[in-house]
């Protein structure tokens, strides 16, 4: 909320911190491109790996993912801003270990949807989730 506010208050406050934001933001990517700042703390995921398993277990059967092969799927939600999105599936804010809960286990989270329990291992849904958090 207070991210919000503050958001609020630049908008209304003129232009004059926009254009400075904008001429230090146009400065800053002037120089070195850096990555950008995660959005959440590290929570032990490794997004490389995560990356292998979402090829490996065919998640793009059932999501679209831009960046990766044949994931054109029209089952579930598009995850291409995935880091974005406040809910998962529409019932958990969108936080690490609400992540880590649903990509385990759909089923005991909405019993009956059309993503199917894959078997993954908690370490394995972190750094799948680290990966989806790439996604912005
Ligand atoms: C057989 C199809 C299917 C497969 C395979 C599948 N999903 Fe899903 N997934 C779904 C459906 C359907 C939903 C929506 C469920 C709901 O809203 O109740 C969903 C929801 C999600 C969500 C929440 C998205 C949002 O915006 O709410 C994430 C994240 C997700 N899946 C990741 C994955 C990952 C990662 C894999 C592979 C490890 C995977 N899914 C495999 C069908 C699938």
């Amino acid at each position: 909320m207070t991210v919000s506010r503050s958001a609020v208050r630049s908008a209304r406050g003129g232009r004059t911190l926009t254009t400075l934001a904008l001429a230090l933001a146009a400065a800053l990517s002037a120089c070195a491109p850096s990555p950008p700042a995660p959005k959440w703390p590290d929570f032990g995921g490794d997004p490389r790996r995560g990356e292998l398993l979402v090829g490996r277990y065919s998640c793009g059967a059932c999501h679209q993912m831009p960046d990766v092969e044949e994931a054109d799927g029209m089952v579930g939600p598009p995850l291409a801003t995935f880091s974005r999105r406040t809910m998962i599936a529409g019932l958990l804010p969108n936080t690490p270990p609400n992540l880590v809960l649903w990509l385990r286990h759909p089923q005991a989270v909405t019993p009956g949807n059309a993503m199917p329990d894959l078997g993954l291992t908690d370490a394995q849904a972190r750094d799948i989730a680290a990966y989806l958090y790439t996604k912005s």
